[in-house]
């Protein structure tokens, strides 16, 4: 495909899938030769390793050669410009405390807007979380549902938030951890039970998948929740941040149509 053809949300996701599946290869060959912490970010358990940066930059590479003139926006680097109003937004390891312990509970997380780098005015046009140790990829494209390894997604159908499975997941910040397990205390006995598995990509993709049934964290930034967030909706869950906005650093907010009222009034009772 031409640099200057205009690409259809399909084209962009056969581009994100190859360099995800590319990443994600590199990233597990790194695991298995052992992992080193090259140094912390917000706070001291806030980590980053050689290979969240060295993934990263070679998915820059690489998007760089298949579609020029891209923005890129990843976590570990600086952001570079747009020349054709498309922006990557990439995690090379969503789930990196999950890396470094060996837990098979992380992804590289890729989507491509139409925008610059700021969730609540960008529009996602395609996504793809890897998770290259369940050798799972789930892939969304605007109006062309959500799919993990070819079988499309559909998000669970719960008769009641009682009846509801809900992940989250807790920030760097210290003080914001324990606020947020203090607010949890007050959810725990209002829904079936909580789940915290440490990627967010993948949790947004476990509500497309119907492992869990929604799935709420504040203070995400935009790598974890870009590509997992267009999955979801294109699964059928309700996604949004704040009321009224697009999910975003202040509040992610996925849940099953059938809860999505109820757990909304509790996040709200709860002070999530
Ligand atoms: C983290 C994970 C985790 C979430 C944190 C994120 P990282 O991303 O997605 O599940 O609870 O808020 O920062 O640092 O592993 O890329």
């Amino acid at each position: 495909m031409p640099a200057t053809a205009i690409p259809t949300s399909t084209e962009l996701l056969e581009i994100a899938v190859v360099v995800a599946r590319e990443a994600a290869e590199l990233a597990a060959r790194r695991r298995s030769e052992g992992v080193e912490v090259a140094d912390t970010k917000s706070s001291a358990v806030d980590v980053v390793t050689h290979t969240d940066r060295e993934v990263e930059t070679f998915v820059r590479g690489r998007l760089a050669e298949l579609h020029p003139g891209d923005g890129f926006f990843g976590e570990e680097g600086d952001p570079d410009d747009s020349t054709t109003g498309l922006t990557w937004v990439v995690d090379p390891i969503d789930g990196t405390v999950n890396f470094v312990y060996g837990i098979p509970q992380w992804a590289v997380s890729i989507a491509v807007v139409d925008g610059g780098p700021d969730p609540l005015t960008w529009r996602t046009l395609a996504a793809v979380v890897v998770n290259p140790t369940s050798g799972e990829t789930f892939t969304a494209s605007t109006g062309g549902g959500a799919w993990l390894n070819g079988r499309r997604l559909a998000v669970n159908a719960p008769a009641s938030l009682e009846l509801s499975l809900l992940a989250t997941g807790f920030s760097y910040g210290a003080a914001r951890r324990v606020e947020h397990a203090e607010a949890l205390v007050r959810v725990v006995g209002r829904v079936r039970d909580l789940r915290r598995m440490g990627a967010a990509s993948l949790d947004l993709c476990a509500v497309a998948a119907g492992r869990v049934d929604a799935y709420v964290e504040r203070g995400l930034k935009p790598w974890d929740h870009a590509a997992g967030a267009l999955v979801a909706a294109e699964a059928g869950a309700v996604v949004r941040g704040e009321i009224g906005e697009a999910p975003s650093e202040s509040l992610t907010f996925v849940a099953a149509p059938t809860i999505a009222d109820d757990l909304a009034a509790l996040v709200v009772e709860a002070r999530i």
